[in-house]
């Protein structure tokens, strides 16, 4: 992944320098559609929409004019409130298609003041072409004629825009990188839904899936010397030893070190576990962050591992060796839970209902860490 640094917060490419000039060259075709035969004037905002402009223009196929507008902003009254004025408008614009380009349109509050001084021009038409724009962020309600891509509610630089006056000459567009690093355990008895969730969560932050269970059945799968291994455990439903898992763990870690983020699911299993891993992940200047823990009823999760077991996804599933895990769970596993409530990293969930209500609930308590 190609970051950049910019006053040493660090960024990391979200949109490709090929993916701009695709959006670009599709504003600028329907601008060539659509108003080839007026008399237009387009109006760039400084500094941010140069780039845009100068991409825009250089394949703007029809005669036009360009004058570049710069907006200067201010703390009015309190009546007044935030006042942008626009400099440079000495073009004449009166009976004229003109066409606004702006780099962003975040709130909208700029470009609403511009639209205002604008008209005052009297153009027969105004028309707005932004590269980006923020609908999360925007809160008012003027159309918006042509838009080149629209963005998440994140700060970003590249392409004309900037941070504190420095990355708009890069090509590409950097999203500012969270430095807020997510070592979350998912935690819960067989058939919690710790997969199902693990799975939302890593896409929304962009984790790397530890499942113990996943590696350890991919290597069963592989028939490698760990799988064989691990075989005769997990068959019974019982546990493969600390040393195994643990090494498996770290392997992957070193593998990802450039992650924003693990999720560990089916690990710590025991407190010894939790003891260990919790040792080599401060090591690792990486401590764990929180324990979210899926509560959910035994007769709901019986129903639920009877349910998957019909599917036959997993030869643990099976009511006998679902009896045993359940077991397992109480006697070793639970026990995982009060080390984390007393280091006050726990987070419990209620792991019953929609999927997506459960979610929710996830991203809030993360959202809170
Ligand atoms: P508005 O909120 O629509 O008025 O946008 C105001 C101005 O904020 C834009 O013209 C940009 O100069 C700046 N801006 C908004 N979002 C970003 C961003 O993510 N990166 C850099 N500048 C931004
Ligand atoms: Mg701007």
């Amino acid at each position: 992944m190609k970051t950049i640094q910019i006053h040493g917060k660090e960024f990391e490419v979200s949109i490709t320098e090929e993916k701009i000039q695709q959006a670009v060259q599709r504003v600028a075709n329907d601008l060539n559609r659509d108003l080839r035969g007026k008399e237009v004037v387009f109006l760039p905002i400084l500094n941010g929409a140069f780039m845009f402009a100068s991409d825009i223009f250089r394949r703007i196929e029809f005669d036009a004019r360009i004058s570049f507008l710069k907006t200067e902003s201010y703390t009015g009254t309190s009546s007044t409130g935030h006042i942008t004025q626009v400099i440079g408008l000495n073009e004449n614009i009166k009976g004229k298609t003109v066409v606004i380009l702006e780099d962003i349109i975040d709130s909208g509050l700029t470009m609403e003041n511009v639209i205002e001084q604008v008209r005052a021009g009297e153009p027969a038409e105004i028309k707005i072409a932004t590269f980006l724009f923020k609908p999360d962020a925007f809160v008012k309600d003027f159309h918006i004629d042509y838009i080149a891509l629209k963005i998440p509610n994140d700060f970003i630089v590249g392409y004309g825009l900037d941070y504190d006056g420095f990355g708009r000459n890069y090509r590409d567009i950097y999203t500012v990188k969270s430095d807020k690093f997510l070592n979350l355990l998912i935690f819960g008895a067989p058939g919690a839904g710790k997969g199902t969730q693990s799975k939302q969560i890593i896409e929304r932050y962009n984790l790397v899936h530890l499942s113990t269970g996943d590696i350890l059945r991919a290597e069963i799968e592989q028939n490698s010397r760990i799988g064989q291994l691990a075989k005769r455990y997990m068959t019974n439903g019982g546990f493969v030893p600390d040393e195994i898992v643990l090494s498996m763990i770290m392997l992957k870690i070193m593998e990802n070190k450039g992650a924003s983020g693990f999720i560990f699911d089916g690990f710590p299993r025991t407190v010894e576990q939790a003891r260990r891993i919790d040792a080599l992940m401060r090591e690792e200047s990486m401590p764990i962050s929180a324990m979210i823990a899926l509560e959910v009823g035994t007769e709901e999760l019986k129903r639920r591992l009877v349910e998957r077991g019909k599917t036959g996804r997993r030869a643990d599933d099976t009511p006998d060796i679902i009896e045993n895990r359940i077991k397992i769970y109480h006697e070793k596993t639970a026990p995982v839970k009060e080390y984390y409530r007393e280091q006050g990293k726990l987070r419990e969930v209620h792991g019953e209902g929609a999927i997506e209500d459960i979610f929710r609930n996830i991203e809030g308590i993360i959202e809170n860490l």
